[in-house]
Protein backbone atom coordinates (compact mmCIF):
# COMPACT_ATOMS: atom_id res chain seq x y z
CA UNK A 1 0.00 0.00 0.00
CA UNK A 2 1.13 3.44 -0.90
CA UNK A 3 0.47 7.08 -0.44
CA UNK A 4 2.49 8.04 -3.92
CA UNK A 5 0.80 9.35 -6.63
CA UNK A 6 0.46 8.40 -10.35
CA UNK A 7 1.96 11.24 -12.84
CA UNK A 8 -1.04 11.77 -13.93
CA UNK A 9 -2.63 12.07 -9.82
CA UNK A 10 -4.28 9.11 -9.39
CA UNK A 11 -4.26 6.78 -6.24
CA UNK A 12 -5.66 3.21 -7.57
CA UNK A 13 -9.15 4.01 -9.80
CA UNK A 14 -9.66 7.54 -8.06
CA UNK A 15 -7.71 11.50 -8.30
CA UNK A 16 -6.98 13.26 -11.37
CA UNK A 17 -7.89 16.58 -12.67
CA UNK A 18 -11.33 16.97 -14.22
CA UNK A 19 -10.97 20.75 -14.73
CA UNK A 20 -12.70 23.16 -17.25
CA UNK A 21 -10.60 24.27 -19.82
CA UNK A 22 -10.20 28.02 -18.73
CA UNK A 23 -8.23 26.68 -15.43
CA UNK A 24 -5.77 23.40 -17.32
CA UNK A 25 -3.11 26.15 -17.02
CA UNK A 26 -3.32 26.89 -13.76
CA UNK A 27 -3.72 23.33 -12.44
CA UNK A 28 -0.83 22.33 -15.07
CA UNK A 29 1.31 24.61 -13.59
CA UNK A 30 0.91 23.13 -10.27
CA UNK A 31 1.33 20.15 -11.29
CA UNK A 32 4.40 20.26 -12.75
CA UNK A 33 5.72 22.69 -10.30
CA UNK A 34 4.67 21.85 -7.04
CA UNK A 35 6.81 18.79 -6.00
CA UNK A 36 10.05 21.17 -7.14
CA UNK A 37 8.77 24.23 -5.02
CA UNK A 38 8.09 22.35 -1.68
CA UNK A 39 11.07 19.80 -1.79
CA UNK A 40 13.55 22.69 -1.72
CA UNK A 41 15.54 23.57 1.37
CA UNK A 42 14.87 27.06 0.84
CA UNK A 43 10.64 26.23 1.08
CA UNK A 44 11.13 23.82 3.22
CA UNK A 45 13.37 25.92 5.78
CA UNK A 46 10.58 28.58 5.58
CA UNK A 47 7.74 26.21 6.08
CA UNK A 48 9.30 24.83 9.19
CA UNK A 49 10.31 27.81 10.28
CA UNK A 50 6.43 29.30 10.45
CA UNK A 51 5.16 25.91 11.50
CA UNK A 52 7.26 26.16 14.70
CA UNK A 53 7.11 29.76 15.41
CA UNK A 54 4.06 31.02 14.14
CA UNK A 55 1.81 27.94 14.34
CA UNK A 56 3.29 26.85 17.40
CA UNK A 57 4.69 22.84 16.51
CA UNK A 58 5.05 20.38 17.62
CA UNK A 59 1.56 20.00 18.83
CA UNK A 60 1.64 17.78 22.16
CA UNK A 61 0.98 13.77 22.47
CA UNK A 62 -1.07 13.71 25.68
CA UNK A 63 -1.42 10.99 27.68
CA UNK A 64 -5.41 11.00 28.68
CA UNK A 65 -5.16 8.43 31.81
CA UNK A 66 -8.95 8.73 32.54
CA UNK A 67 -9.69 7.54 28.96
CA UNK A 68 -7.36 5.01 29.12
CA UNK A 69 -9.03 3.96 32.37
CA UNK A 70 -12.43 4.04 31.13
CA UNK A 71 -11.34 2.30 27.61
CA UNK A 72 -9.10 -0.11 29.25
CA UNK A 73 -5.91 0.61 26.93
CA UNK A 74 -3.63 3.47 26.88
CA UNK A 75 -5.51 6.29 25.05
CA UNK A 76 -2.92 9.16 23.31
CA UNK A 77 -4.60 12.62 22.14
CA UNK A 78 -2.55 14.41 19.44
CA UNK A 79 -3.26 17.76 20.40
CA UNK A 80 -3.71 19.96 17.26
CA UNK A 81 -6.55 21.88 18.84
CA UNK A 82 -3.75 23.71 20.42
CA UNK A 83 -2.13 25.01 16.79
CA UNK A 84 -2.15 28.59 16.53
CA UNK A 85 -5.81 29.47 14.68
CA UNK A 86 -7.33 26.41 16.39
CA UNK A 87 -7.13 23.49 14.21
CA UNK A 88 -4.65 21.46 11.38
CA UNK A 89 -5.81 23.86 8.91
CA UNK A 90 -3.20 26.49 9.66
CA UNK A 91 -0.13 23.60 8.19
CA UNK A 92 -1.79 23.25 4.99
CA UNK A 93 -2.67 27.02 4.67
CA UNK A 94 1.47 28.09 5.61
CA UNK A 95 2.33 24.96 2.83
CA UNK A 96 0.02 27.04 0.07
CA UNK A 97 0.68 30.35 0.64
CA UNK A 98 4.34 29.98 0.35
CA UNK A 99 3.68 28.39 -3.17
CA UNK A 100 1.72 30.71 -4.24
CA UNK A 101 4.23 33.53 -3.45
CA UNK A 102 7.13 31.69 -5.40
CA UNK A 103 4.48 31.29 -7.85
CA UNK A 104 4.06 35.35 -8.15
CA UNK A 105 0.13 35.51 -7.13
CA UNK A 106 -1.54 38.30 -5.63
CA UNK A 107 -4.82 37.04 -4.80
CA UNK A 108 -5.81 34.48 -2.36
CA UNK A 109 -9.08 32.50 -2.36
CA UNK A 110 -10.63 29.76 -0.43
CA UNK A 111 -14.21 27.83 1.13
CA UNK A 112 -14.32 27.00 4.49
CA UNK A 113 -17.25 24.96 5.95
CA UNK A 114 -16.50 25.24 10.13
CA UNK A 115 -14.37 28.65 9.06
CA UNK A 116 -11.21 26.76 10.67
CA UNK A 117 -9.91 26.68 7.11
CA UNK A 118 -11.07 29.69 6.32
CA UNK A 119 -9.26 31.41 9.54
CA UNK A 120 -6.34 29.90 8.51
CA UNK A 121 -6.03 31.03 5.62
CA UNK A 122 -7.07 34.88 6.15
CA UNK A 123 -4.27 34.16 9.02
CA UNK A 124 -1.44 33.53 6.66
CA UNK A 125 -3.06 35.93 4.18
CA UNK A 126 -2.61 38.66 7.10
CA UNK A 127 0.89 37.23 7.91
CA UNK A 128 2.05 37.58 4.13
CA UNK A 129 -0.03 40.90 2.73
CA UNK A 130 -2.05 39.33 0.42
CA UNK A 131 -5.49 40.09 -0.62
CA UNK A 132 -7.75 36.97 0.34
CA UNK A 133 -11.74 35.95 -0.27
CA UNK A 134 -13.10 33.25 1.43
CA UNK A 135 -16.69 32.08 0.40
CA UNK A 136 -18.74 29.97 2.97
CA UNK A 137 -21.96 28.57 2.91
CA UNK A 138 -24.98 30.88 5.01
CA UNK A 139 -26.06 28.20 7.16
CA UNK A 140 -22.30 27.49 7.89
CA UNK A 141 -21.60 31.42 8.23
CA UNK A 142 -24.92 31.38 11.24
CA UNK A 143 -23.71 28.25 12.90
CA UNK A 144 -19.80 29.38 12.68
CA UNK A 145 -20.83 33.21 13.05
CA UNK A 146 -17.65 33.54 15.90
CA UNK A 147 -15.35 32.60 12.72
CA UNK A 148 -17.08 34.68 10.20
CA UNK A 149 -16.02 38.03 12.30
CA UNK A 150 -12.52 36.47 13.04
CA UNK A 151 -11.89 36.16 9.61
CA UNK A 152 -12.94 39.98 9.15
CA UNK A 153 -11.03 40.90 11.98
CA UNK A 154 -8.09 39.39 9.88
CA UNK A 155 -8.85 41.74 6.85
CA UNK A 156 -10.48 38.95 4.91
CA UNK A 157 -13.74 39.26 2.93
CA UNK A 158 -15.83 36.62 3.48
CA UNK A 159 -18.44 36.09 0.40
CA UNK A 160 -21.62 34.27 1.79
CA UNK A 161 -22.89 31.80 -0.64
CA UNK A 162 -26.77 31.01 -0.26
CA UNK A 163 -27.23 27.85 -3.35
CA UNK A 164 -27.56 24.20 -2.59
CA UNK A 165 -27.81 23.57 1.08
CA UNK A 166 -25.66 26.52 1.72
CA UNK A 167 -22.60 24.52 3.22
CA UNK A 168 -19.17 23.09 2.50
CA UNK A 169 -19.72 21.73 -1.03
CA UNK A 170 -21.64 25.40 -2.38
CA UNK A 171 -19.07 27.15 -0.85
CA UNK A 172 -16.30 25.02 -3.00
CA UNK A 173 -18.90 25.46 -6.11
CA UNK A 174 -18.50 29.06 -5.70
CA UNK A 175 -14.68 28.92 -4.77
CA UNK A 176 -14.08 27.14 -8.09
CA UNK A 177 -15.99 29.92 -10.18
CA UNK A 178 -14.30 32.03 -8.98
CA UNK A 179 -10.41 30.65 -9.69
CA UNK A 180 -11.91 29.97 -13.47
CA UNK A 181 -12.92 33.85 -13.67
CA UNK A 182 -9.50 34.72 -12.45
CA UNK A 183 -7.32 32.21 -13.33
CA UNK A 184 -3.89 34.70 -13.92
CA UNK A 185 -3.24 36.65 -10.58
CA UNK A 186 -5.39 34.21 -8.22
CA UNK A 187 -3.86 30.58 -5.97
CA UNK A 188 -7.23 29.02 -4.39
CA UNK A 189 -6.07 27.42 -1.34
CA UNK A 190 -8.27 24.40 -0.92
CA UNK A 191 -8.39 23.58 2.42
CA UNK A 192 -8.54 19.77 2.07
CA UNK A 193 -7.18 16.62 0.64
CA UNK A 194 -9.97 17.38 -2.21
CA UNK A 195 -9.62 18.78 -5.75
CA UNK A 196 -7.87 18.17 -8.68
CA UNK A 197 -4.82 16.95 -9.12
CA UNK A 198 -2.03 18.10 -7.33
CA UNK A 199 -4.09 20.04 -4.45
CA UNK A 200 -5.06 16.44 -2.81
CA UNK A 201 -1.32 14.96 -2.50
CA UNK A 202 -0.04 17.99 -1.74
CA UNK A 203 -2.14 18.97 1.08
CA UNK A 204 -1.69 15.26 2.32
CA UNK A 205 2.05 16.17 2.34
CA UNK A 206 1.85 19.36 3.79
CA UNK A 207 -0.57 17.67 6.50
CA UNK A 208 1.64 14.67 6.83
CA UNK A 209 3.69 16.44 9.67
CA UNK A 210 1.04 15.03 12.20
CA UNK A 211 2.39 11.31 11.57
CA UNK A 212 5.97 12.32 11.14
CA UNK A 213 5.28 13.95 14.99
CA UNK A 214 3.56 11.18 16.38
CA UNK A 215 6.13 8.41 14.81
CA UNK A 216 8.76 10.62 16.65
CA UNK A 217 6.52 10.65 20.04
CA UNK A 218 5.43 7.52 20.63
CA UNK A 219 9.54 6.05 19.68
CA UNK A 220 9.83 8.81 22.70
CA UNK A 221 6.83 7.04 25.13
CA UNK A 222 9.02 3.78 24.95
CA UNK A 223 8.65 3.03 21.02
CA UNK A 224 5.57 1.47 20.74
CA UNK A 225 3.69 1.78 17.43
CA UNK A 226 0.41 2.77 18.25
CA UNK A 227 -2.34 -0.08 17.81
CA UNK A 228 -4.73 2.33 15.93
CA UNK A 229 -5.12 5.28 14.93
CA UNK A 230 -8.55 7.28 15.04
CA UNK A 231 -9.53 10.66 13.48
CA UNK A 232 -12.44 12.22 11.85
CA UNK A 233 -12.70 12.80 7.77
CA UNK A 234 -14.53 15.79 6.15
CA UNK A 235 -13.03 15.65 3.40
CA UNK A 236 -10.06 14.48 5.15
CA UNK A 237 -6.97 16.20 5.44
CA UNK A 238 -6.25 15.26 9.68
CA UNK A 239 -6.81 12.08 9.18
CA UNK A 240 -4.70 11.83 5.91
CA UNK A 241 -1.87 13.99 7.68
CA UNK A 242 -2.18 11.62 11.03
CA UNK A 243 -2.21 8.36 8.61
CA UNK A 244 0.38 9.17 6.28
CA UNK A 245 3.66 7.72 7.57
CA UNK A 246 1.51 4.80 9.12
CA UNK A 247 0.34 3.36 5.51
CA UNK A 248 3.16 0.63 5.56
CA UNK A 249 3.22 0.08 9.02
CA UNK A 250 1.11 -2.98 8.45
CA UNK A 251 0.26 -3.66 12.49
CA UNK A 252 -0.92 0.10 12.81
CA UNK A 253 -4.93 0.17 12.56
CA UNK A 254 -6.24 3.30 10.33
CA UNK A 255 -9.51 4.25 11.20
CA UNK A 256 -11.52 7.38 9.64
CA UNK A 257 -14.37 8.54 11.15
CA UNK A 258 -17.26 10.03 9.15
CA UNK A 259 -20.29 12.15 10.31
CA UNK A 260 -23.60 10.06 10.12
CA UNK A 261 -25.50 12.89 11.12
CA UNK A 262 -29.11 11.95 12.00
CA UNK A 263 -28.12 8.20 10.87
CA UNK A 264 -26.64 6.28 8.30
CA UNK A 265 -30.33 5.16 6.36
CA UNK A 266 -31.68 8.58 7.89
CA UNK A 267 -31.43 10.45 4.72
CA UNK A 268 -29.67 13.25 6.86
CA UNK A 269 -26.01 12.29 6.91
CA UNK A 270 -22.36 12.74 5.57
CA UNK A 271 -21.02 8.91 5.89
CA UNK A 272 -19.33 8.75 2.17
CA UNK A 273 -18.00 5.49 2.19
CA UNK A 274 -20.87 4.32 3.21
CA UNK A 275 -23.23 6.07 1.34
CA UNK A 276 -21.42 6.96 -1.75
CA UNK A 277 -20.67 5.86 -5.43
CA UNK A 278 -17.47 6.94 -7.83
CA UNK A 279 -17.88 9.76 -10.03
CA UNK A 280 -16.62 13.22 -10.63
CA UNK A 281 -16.90 15.81 -7.87
CA UNK A 282 -15.25 19.27 -7.62
CA UNK A 283 -12.26 18.38 -9.92
CA UNK A 284 -11.31 14.91 -9.19
CA UNK A 285 -12.82 11.26 -9.50
CA UNK A 286 -13.89 10.12 -5.99
CA UNK A 287 -16.58 8.65 -3.95
CA UNK A 288 -19.89 10.99 -2.71
CA UNK A 289 -23.40 10.45 -1.67
CA UNK A 290 -25.21 10.59 -5.19
CA UNK A 291 -28.88 10.92 -6.53
CA UNK A 292 -30.04 8.17 -9.10
CA UNK A 293 -28.62 10.20 -12.05
CA UNK A 294 -25.13 10.90 -10.54
CA UNK A 295 -26.10 14.94 -9.06
CA UNK A 296 -25.10 14.97 -5.74
CA UNK A 297 -26.91 14.90 -2.87
CA UNK A 298 -27.07 17.46 0.14
CA UNK A 299 -24.81 16.30 3.20
CA UNK A 300 -26.04 16.90 6.82
CA UNK A 301 -24.19 17.03 9.96
CA UNK A 302 -24.51 18.98 13.09
CA UNK A 303 -20.62 19.70 12.35
CA UNK A 304 -19.72 22.17 9.30
CA UNK A 305 -16.62 20.98 8.59
CA UNK A 306 -17.69 16.91 8.39
CA UNK A 307 -20.85 18.41 6.36
CA UNK A 308 -19.54 17.34 2.97
CA UNK A 309 -21.04 14.90 0.52
CA UNK A 310 -17.34 13.52 -1.15
CA UNK A 311 -14.04 12.55 0.84
CA UNK A 312 -10.89 12.95 -1.02
CA UNK A 313 -9.32 10.60 -3.83
CA UNK A 314 -6.87 8.61 -1.39
CA UNK A 315 -9.39 7.99 1.30
CA UNK A 316 -11.69 6.20 -1.40
CA UNK A 317 -8.86 4.57 -2.73
CA UNK A 318 -7.68 3.44 1.25
CA UNK A 319 -11.90 2.50 1.68
CA UNK A 320 -11.72 0.53 -1.57
CA UNK A 321 -8.55 -1.32 -0.79
CA UNK A 322 -9.47 -1.67 2.73
CA UNK A 323 -6.24 -0.22 4.03
CA UNK A 324 -8.35 2.19 6.43
CA UNK A 325 -11.88 0.88 8.16
CA UNK A 326 -14.53 3.80 7.89
CA UNK A 327 -16.68 4.02 10.27
CA UNK A 328 -19.43 6.45 11.42
CA UNK A 329 -20.63 8.56 14.37
CA UNK A 330 -24.15 10.35 14.45
CA UNK A 331 -24.68 13.87 15.29
CA UNK A 332 -26.02 13.06 18.98
CA UNK A 333 -23.02 11.10 19.65
CA UNK A 334 -21.03 13.27 18.62
CA UNK A 335 -21.77 15.94 21.26
CA UNK A 336 -21.96 12.84 23.91
CA UNK A 337 -17.91 12.50 22.92
CA UNK A 338 -17.55 16.43 22.80
CA UNK A 339 -18.76 16.56 26.86
CA UNK A 340 -16.86 13.39 27.70
CA UNK A 341 -13.59 14.41 26.55
CA UNK A 342 -14.36 18.30 28.14
CA UNK A 343 -15.15 16.52 31.65
CA UNK A 344 -12.65 13.81 32.08
CA UNK A 345 -9.46 15.55 30.11
CA UNK A 346 -10.46 18.92 30.73
CA UNK A 347 -10.36 19.54 26.64
CA UNK A 348 -13.04 21.31 24.74
CA UNK A 349 -13.05 19.64 20.76
CA UNK A 350 -14.50 20.68 17.79
CA UNK A 351 -17.42 19.07 17.10
CA UNK A 352 -15.51 17.75 13.69
CA UNK A 353 -12.53 16.06 16.52
CA UNK A 354 -15.66 15.19 18.94
CA UNK A 355 -16.67 12.61 16.09
CA UNK A 356 -13.35 10.41 16.78
CA UNK A 357 -13.31 10.77 20.54
CA UNK A 358 -17.14 9.24 20.44
CA UNK A 359 -16.27 6.27 18.14
CA UNK A 360 -14.29 5.13 21.49
CA UNK A 361 -17.56 4.33 22.27
CA UNK A 362 -18.38 1.76 19.98
CA UNK A 363 -14.88 -0.44 20.38
CA UNK A 364 -13.61 -2.59 22.41
CA UNK A 365 -9.96 -2.57 22.90
CA UNK A 366 -7.46 -4.81 24.79
CA UNK A 367 -5.24 -3.93 27.27
CA UNK A 368 -1.47 -3.38 25.67
CA UNK A 369 -2.74 -1.59 22.99
CA UNK A 370 -1.69 2.12 22.42
CA UNK A 371 -4.59 4.10 20.72
CA UNK A 372 -4.33 7.52 19.43
CA UNK A 373 -6.75 9.78 18.92
CA UNK A 374 -6.59 12.88 16.66
CA UNK A 375 -7.97 16.21 18.47
CA UNK A 376 -8.31 18.15 15.11
CA UNK A 377 -9.35 21.19 16.49
CA UNK A 378 -10.46 23.22 19.68
CA UNK A 379 -14.07 23.72 20.71
CA UNK A 380 -14.94 27.77 20.95
CA UNK A 381 -16.25 28.10 17.84
CA UNK A 382 -18.88 25.52 18.56
CA UNK A 383 -20.32 26.81 21.97
CA UNK A 384 -23.05 28.26 20.36
CA UNK A 385 -24.10 24.42 19.03
CA UNK A 386 -23.13 22.90 22.04
CA UNK A 387 -25.29 25.70 24.31
CA UNK A 388 -27.89 24.47 22.14
CA UNK A 389 -27.92 21.05 22.19
CA UNK A 390 -27.36 21.19 26.00
CA UNK A 391 -29.53 24.36 27.11
CA UNK A 392 -29.94 24.18 30.72
CA UNK A 393 -28.57 20.13 30.65
CA UNK A 394 -25.08 21.72 29.90
CA UNK A 395 -24.76 21.64 33.69
CA UNK A 396 -26.01 17.96 33.83
CA UNK A 397 -23.57 14.89 34.47
CA UNK A 398 -23.00 12.73 31.52
C1 LIG B 1 -11.34 21.08 13.55
C2 LIG B 1 -11.64 20.41 12.26
N1 LIG B 1 -11.43 19.09 12.15
C3 LIG B 1 -11.69 18.42 11.00
C4 LIG B 1 -12.21 19.08 9.90
C5 LIG B 1 -12.53 18.29 8.67
O1 LIG B 1 -11.65 18.53 7.63
P1 LIG B 1 -10.61 17.44 7.17
O2 LIG B 1 -11.36 16.17 6.97
O3 LIG B 1 -10.06 17.99 5.91
O4 LIG B 1 -9.58 17.30 8.23
C6 LIG B 1 -12.44 20.47 9.97
C7 LIG B 1 -12.96 21.19 8.81
O5 LIG B 1 -13.27 22.34 8.84
C8 LIG B 1 -12.14 21.14 11.18
O6 LIG B 1 -12.34 22.45 11.31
Amino acid sequence: MTVEVTERGFFGDFGGAYVPEMLYPNVRELQLCYRDVIETPDFKREFDSLLQDFAGRPTPTFLASKLSQRFGCEILLKREDLLHTGAHKINNTIGQILLAKRLGRSRIIAETGAGQHGVATATVCALMGIPCVVYMGETDMKRQALNVARMRLLGAEVRGVSSGSKTLKDATNEAMRDWIANPKDTHYIIGSVVGPHPFPDMVARFQSVISAELKEQCRARGGKSPSRVIACVGGGSNAMGAFYHFVNDAEVRLVGVEAAGCGLTSGRSAATTALGRSGILHGSRTLFMQTEDGQVEEAHSISAGLDYPGIGPQHAHFHVSGRVSYVSVTDEEALRGAKLLAREEGIIPALESAHAVAYLEKETFKPDERVVVIVSGRGDKDMATYIEAYGEAIADEI
